[in-house]
Formats: structure tokens, sequence, C-alpha cells
């Protein structure tokens, strides 16, 4: 959830960690700090609130020499409130450190510790992990974290100084999430990518339980019996340009407007013939062999990708689809065999709880494909099929352009998996892709309704609750209509299978209620439409998003959005993007920061 630098090397190390941890605020903003080599120590500057409040507390502070060294830190706050205390870096005795993660067993380390007269001064679990390995370390500071991991349960990604090594940087992580890259200016660490963009496409991921350290002359990474070990080199195929705002006003609404290429990116390589094929991603057809149930497991939009995905893969395969939250799956004993496949769905590729049901669904002998954003990440590298979206990366906390690439994933998925079990002949695949590639346009056009969407946010200001409902592929989009709406606008809306309103929950439909209507299905619309009329009998203000050639009566809606013309199963992908609009200029006309909602972070690495 937080994101972590360090940096050693020839630049301005404070600079370099400020501009860095300005890059990854969107993976935590409660509070930030950095703590520096001076000839005087290590020196420590944080504050609660956002990196740019660290910044003017860091240039107000006049120093008489350059520090090359340093570590940087920008929270989401787990144990301990937000407050400059309980901010990072934490120092213990000689130990300076940052971390995210959470360790789990603090309080009996706390406890242990306060027996040898040792308290901490802050409520976190980072101090208590300091003070561990300041407990351990007699001059050898790798001695020291080894035997101080063996003590520590829980997630950690942890850059480390010890006072008496200036200018090296110790790492290491178990769970969450560090990349690293070395260049002629030195060798910078991160919690991801954005961060190391400026100074290198070509990074490597720090394997789990090594320790990386850092010197201005590169980085050695040894395994936990001191034997080297030589990193597998990466490379990202996007630049710093992806990674900033470009003229928008915020990285939602840039991210919104870079779907089509996304899609581009994401299926066109993919399309052999005319026909899917995975032969790139070394998935071969024996993935689909034997076969004969797939659990889609994810969170949050991931997990209502999943909702379209299960829909569409039923329809074209009749092979049963369940999808389970993730945080819900790992703790269920689920049935699943080597007859299984678990198709795992995360644009990060680190969420705590994804990354669990897949180490679970493999422990069970099932079969693993991911579809995930982040190259090399944790899951994209425990699952045993990767398809990575490419999204490039995405900043705003609301997920828009990886999630319409997580449905083009599955999508993709459906029709092979269809096609090589002869469930579909060729030519209908080949029609179907045809169909699918025309979709990027449509996505486009549906990208330029922004101002006749914006104008019906604008009524939603004052709204307090709503309701999104649709059936079918309708309603998993109102699954992610509602989550859209309520984390960036912060109005209280729920999702409802149309047809199940009124068991129960149109009690609460009064006047002026708002209920966003999806019906772009043709099997289903006019049952979807009967629920429409139910709610507006009611008093309900109506937004209708339906198909350009749907007749409408014009008394049955106060709004209307419609959808270009495209098969209804490629409906989903123009109809998410009247549902971001709406979400977005919900939250712009109510004067909220879109991209940093309160209490979220981008990448949920803690259970
Ligand atoms: O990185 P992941 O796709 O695994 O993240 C899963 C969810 O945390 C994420 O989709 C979240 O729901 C989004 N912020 C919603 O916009």
């Amino acid at each position: 959830m937080c994101g972590i630098i360090g940096f050693t090397g020839t630049l301005d190390a404070k600079a370099v960690l400020t501009e860095g941890l300005a890059e990854l605020e969107y993976r935590g903003y409660d509070s930030a700090g950095i703590a520096y080599v001076t000839k005087q120590g290590i020196k420590t500057i944080k504050t609660a609130g956002k990196v740019s409040c660290l910044k003017e507390k860091v240039e107000s502070i006049k120093e008489q020499d350059q520090t090359t060294c340093g570590i940087g830190h920008t929270r989401w706050a787990t144990h301990g409130g937000v407050s400059d205390i309980n901010s990072h870096p934490h120092t213990a005795g000689r130990v300076t450190l940052i971390h995210n993660g959470i360790i789990e067993n603090y309080q009996k380390l706390q406890a242990e510790l306060e027996k040898k007269g040792k308290k901490p001064i802050s409520q976190t679990d980072t101090e208590i992990a300091a003070m561990v390995i300041d407990d351990y370390y007699e001059g050898d500071p790798i001695k020291a974290i080894k035997n101080a991991v063996k003590c520590l349960q829980g997630a950690y990604a942890f850059l480390i100084m010890f006072q008496e090594f200036p200018g090296k940087i110790y790492c290491i992580r178990n769970g969450s999430p560090l990349v690293a890259t070395y260049t002629e200016k030195g060798a910078i660490i991160a919690s991801d990518m954005v961060a190391l963009i400026k100074y290198s496409k070509d990074y490597f991921v720090l394997p789990e339980h090594h320790i990386a350290t850092l010197t201005t002359d590169g980085i050695k990474i040894t395994n936990l019996l001191d034997q080297p070990v030589e990193p597998k080199m990466l490379h990202v195929n996007w630049d710093m340009a992806s990674a900033r705002k470009g003229g928008y006003d915020y990285f939602m609404l840039k991210e919104i407007h870079e779907q089509p290429e996304a899609l581009r990116r994401t299926i066109t390589p993919r399309l052999k013939q005319g026909l899917p094929d995975f032969e790139e991603d070394n998935i071969g057809d024996d993935i689909f062999q034997g076969l004969n149930k797939i659990v889609i497991t994810a969170c949050g939009t991931a997990m209502h990708a999943g909702l379209i995905g299960r829909n569409l893969i039923e329809k074209l395969t009749r092979v049963p689809v369940t999808v389970e939250i993730a945080s819900e799956f790992r703790y269920q004993d689920p049935i699943i065999d080597e007859n299984t496949l678990v198709l795992v769905i995360s644009q990060s590729g680190e969420t705590a709880d994804t990354l669990a049901a897949l180490r679970l669904a493999k422990e069970k002998g099932a079969k693993t494909l991911s579809i995930v954003n982040v190259k090399g990440s944790s899951i994209a590298r425990e699952s045993d099929y990767v398809l990575y979206t490419h999204a490039g990366p995405e900043i705003a906390v609301a997920s828009t352009k990886a999630y319409i690439v997580q449905l083009a994933a599955l999508y993709l998925f459906a029709m092979r998996f269809a096609y090589v079990t002869n469930k579909i002949t060729k030519e209908e695949t080949k029609k179907m892709t045809e169909e699918f590639t025309c979709v990027i346009s449509q996505v486009e056009k549906m990208i330029s309704c922004d101002e006749q969407v914006e104008e019906i946010a604008a009524c939603l200001v004052k709204t307090e609750d709503l309701f999104f409902i649709g059936r079918g592929l309708d309603y998993a989009l109102s699954c992610e209509g509602s989550i859209k709406l309520k984390e960036v606008s912060y109005i209280h809306s729920e999702a409802y299978a149309a047809g199940e309103l009124k068991h129960g929950t149109i009690s609460l439909i009064t006047d002026n209620v708002p209920v966003i209507a999806i019906a772009t299905q043709k099997d289903v619309y006019v049952k979807t439409i009967s629920n429409v009329k139910e709610v507006r009998s009611r008093g309900a203000k109506v937004i209708l998003i339906t198909r350009q050639d749907a007749v409408i009566d014009a008394s049955l809606c106060d709004h209307i959005i419609t959808i270009p013309k495209v098969d209804d199963i490629f409906a989903p992908f123009c109809a998410a993007v009247a549902l971001q609009y709406i979400a977005y200029y919900a939250a712009v006309k109510r004067g909220l920061n879109v991209d940093q909602p309160r209490n979220l972070a981008k990448s949920v690495t803690v259970e």
C-alpha cells in the first residue's frame, strides 16, 4: 500500500527521493518522509500529509553539503494513526528504515523488547521491526537482517540504512514488491517502476527473501545463505510520459482517454489470421484440456471484470464458471482440483488477497492463469500462465483502463477456449474477432460523449444514495459502475440485479432517488425496461444507458446515454466508459481529489 524508494549514487538524493515519492504517492498519501546521509549522521524529515508538505519541509532546511544516499516513504496508515511520529522512516538505535507491509506479530515482539527495557516511541509495527533489527545488530548489517526476519511474521519490503554504513542501503522483501535498477548515476530501488522510469526502462524484481545491498558501484544480491544471485532483467515498454498527467486535470481522465490504445495493444498482437492466439504468451491449448470448471478470483474492479468474463466464458463454452472474491476464497476451503482452472485477475499483480488465493489454488493442484498488468509482479511470476494486459501504468486509484483491458483479455480467452473445444467454428470465431476489433473504434466514439455525461453528472452533486440496475452483463457492469462512483465521488450507491430490486430494496426508492439503469442486452431489454418503469413510477430519477437503436419512450427516463452500435456481447466495453465518466464528473463537480480518494490506496498489499 505504501510507496518506498531508496537511492545511492552521484545525484542529489533529497531531490531523487522527493521526486520519486511524488510519483509513488498514488500508493498511499497519509504522510511522507525521507532519511538521508549527512556528515553528521542520518537525518530524518517526515510529516503527516501529502508529499507536497514533505517537499516544503525538506526545502526549508538548508543543508551545507549535498546528500547522495537516502530512503523515502509515502504512507497508507495501517498500525498507528496518521501523525508525524507514525510516519516513516523510523529509527531504532543505529538502524533507520522504511517499510511497506504489516508485521503481524509486532505486539509479541514489542513485549519481548520491553522486557529488555526497549520502548517504541510510535504506535507502528514498523518501528518494532527497526528495533528488532537493531537488537540483533552487532556490526554486521546482513547478519542482523537475516536474524531479524526469522522473527517477523507478515508482509514486508524494507529499505534499511545503518548509521555505521553510510552510502549503503540494505533491502529485503516478503510479499510486498520491490524493483531496482542501476545506472551510471547510481543504484535505485522502489515499490514500482513509476519511480524508476526516469532513470531506466530496464529493471529487476528483487526476489523474495533475498538481500539487496545498494552502493554507488552497483547492486549486490545474496540469498539467505549468502550466495550471490544474478537478477533476471526485465524491460518496460512505456516511458515517462505514460506516468505523467500530460495536460489532463487528473490521471483518471487521462486513463479513460487512453483506453482505445490500451485495447489495441492488448488485442491486436493476439489475433493471428483472425483467430485469438496466445503463442507469444507461451499459453498452449493444453491449458483447456480436461477443464471442467473455472474459478475466477480477484478483488474490487478486477473481480467485476471477472463477472463479465464469467458471463462470456459460460455463454461461449458452456463450462461452468464461478467468480470468487479473493479475500473470501482464500478462507473458504474451495472445491478445486487439477481439472479446475483458477483464473486470477489483478492490475498490480500484488494484491495480497489475490496473491494468497493464487497460492492456495496452486497448493490444491489447480492450473492457474493470471491476467495481470504489471510485468514481473508476484502474481504474474507465480502463475502457471500469464496473459499480460497492456494498459501501461495506471496511476489513478480508480481503475479504468486496466479494467477495460482485463475484459479484453477475458474475451480473447473465452473465444480461444470456445474455438479449440469446437464450441464455435473457425468462421464464427473469425466473425467474432472482427467485431471485437471494431469495438476499439466504438470505445473511441464513446470517449467523446464526455460533455453530455458531464452535464448529467452535474445533477448528482447533491445526491446521497443512488442505485445501479441491470440484468446479465448489464448487472455485472452495474457492480463496476457502483464501485467507481463510490470510491471517487463518495456518493453511496448499490448495484442491483434489476429483477431483484422489488424483493426488498425498492422500498428505498423515493422521489428523486437517482437510478442508473443499464439496458444494452437485447434478450433482457424488455425486462429491464419494466424494472425501470417500476422505479420511475415510485418517483426515481432515471439515467438510462442503452443502445443507440433502442426505441425509447421519452417519459421513461430523465437522461439517456446511448452507446454506439456493437454486438450485444461487446456492449460492456462502451457502457463502461459512460460509467467511468459519471463517476469522474460527479467527483469533479463535488470538488474532490479524483486521483487520491479518501482512505484508499492503489495497490492493496495487506489483507
Ligand atoms: O491491482 P488489483 O487489480 O489486484 O486491485 C484490485 C482492487 O484493489 C482494485 O481493482 C480496486 O477495486 C480499484 N481501486 C477500483 O477502482
